[in-house]
């Protein structure tokens, strides 16, 4: 379906089977509320509320991880375009875009080179494709854009059947490193499987480093982060009729040098029951019982390298900002 807007939109994200987005919400919080340990997913965080929090995160003096990779961008946009553009016309297919603001280096840069492309920018969000459509449209009037709202996977599918030139995929910010090992394997394997020879995959991740400093930018001093890790329970509430009292539970954090994993809880403060009426089930939590909500996981090079080699991807190069904090990692299709 084209909605009308500046540039075109497709929306993939109406569901054909009559299910709706609460019920399946509903399923996930029973089936985690209801195993030891308890556990909430980290992809129901981005509720409109989750997502200004975010883009909070990303501003914070903590939270390194966005600077490094529009730095990363900045140092590295000649060589990373070239070799998008080495093969002529491609789309470029941004999962996850979001408002996009490391992406518009690229942007500019393929644009200033007058490479052939068309930019496809892939978001869960309505509002934020129609927003960042408009913006383009002001900001970057030469290139071409198409903003698909929905799913990754259902646009890969629908990228497949209507786009049949080249493909270079984006998947920025360490989303990656907020899928479990098995996940982060399973999605690259399925992103290999609508792509072919020729094709490209430009992958974000966030790297080992002193875990003092990893530590800080999931506990923030102004505690963002817990609100943000907070507000899944407020979105239980609104959305399945929950009764959490957030103020008896707190933020906890915690990184593992071990296995390279930050975690975040939300730890009930007391022995408490809580309601929630979708899922038709109390829960009754001990006191300092925790909810697992988030992994984040920090990569070393090899690591990565050997996903993407296990996934049917070619490492071709990395790209490092300055203190080699946050890389970069282009793969081509094996
Ligand atoms: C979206 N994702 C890569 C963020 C991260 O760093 O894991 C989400 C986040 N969670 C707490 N702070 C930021």
């Amino acid at each position: 379906m084209k909605t009308n807007t500046t540039s075109p939109m497709i929306d993939l994200s109406l569901k054909k089977d009559g299910t709706t987005d609460t019920a399946a919400f509903a399923r996930d919080v029973a089936q985690g509320l209801s195993q030891q340990p308890r556990s909430l997913s980290s992809r129901y965080f981005y509720d409109a509320e989750g997502s200004r929090l975010f883009q909070q995160i990303m501003q914070l003096p903590e939270y390194y991880l966005t600077r490094c990779e529009y730095e990363v961008m900045e140092d590295n946009k000649e060589a990373m375009c070239r070799e998008f553009a080495g093969g002529g016309f491609f789309h470029l297919i941004d999962l996850g875009a979001g408002d996009a603001l490391k992406t518009k280096i690229l942007l500019q840069q393929l644009a200033r080179q007058q490479s052939a492309f068309e930019y496809v920018p892939v978001d869960i969000s309505g509002d934020a494709m129609a927003q960042l459509s408009q913006s383009l449209q002001s900001q970057l009037p030469a290139v071409q854009v198409e903003a698909v709202v929905g799913e990754y996977f259902k646009a890969l599918e629908w990228l497949q059947a209507n786009k049949a030139a080249r493909k270079v995929v984006l998947f920025l910010g360490s989303n990656i490193g907020n899928f479990k090992t098995s996940e982060s394997q399973d999605f690259l394997r399925r992103i290999r499987s609508y792509l072919r020879p020729g094709d490209k995959l430009l992958v974000g991740v966030d790297l080992r480093k002193d875990p003092h400093q990893i530590l800080r930018a999931y506990d923030d001093a102004s505690g963002v982060t817990a609100a943000f890790n907070l507000n899944l329970l407020r979105r239980i509430n609104r959305e399945l009729g929950g009764n959490f009292d957030l103020a008896q539970f707190q933020h906890y954090a915690m990184y593992n040098p071990g296995d390279g994993v930050m975690r975040s809880f939300l730890i009930s403060k007391t022995d408490q029951q809580v309601f929630i009426r979708d899922t038709g089930s109390t829960y009754h939590f001990s006191a300092w019982e925790a909810i697992h909500t988030e992994n984040s996981h920090k990569y070393t090079l090899p690591h990565i390298k050997e996903l993407g080699q296990a996934c049917g991807f070619n490492p071709e190069t990395v790209f490092l900002d300055k203190k080699s904090q946050f890389a970069d990692v282009l793969f081509a299709v094996t």
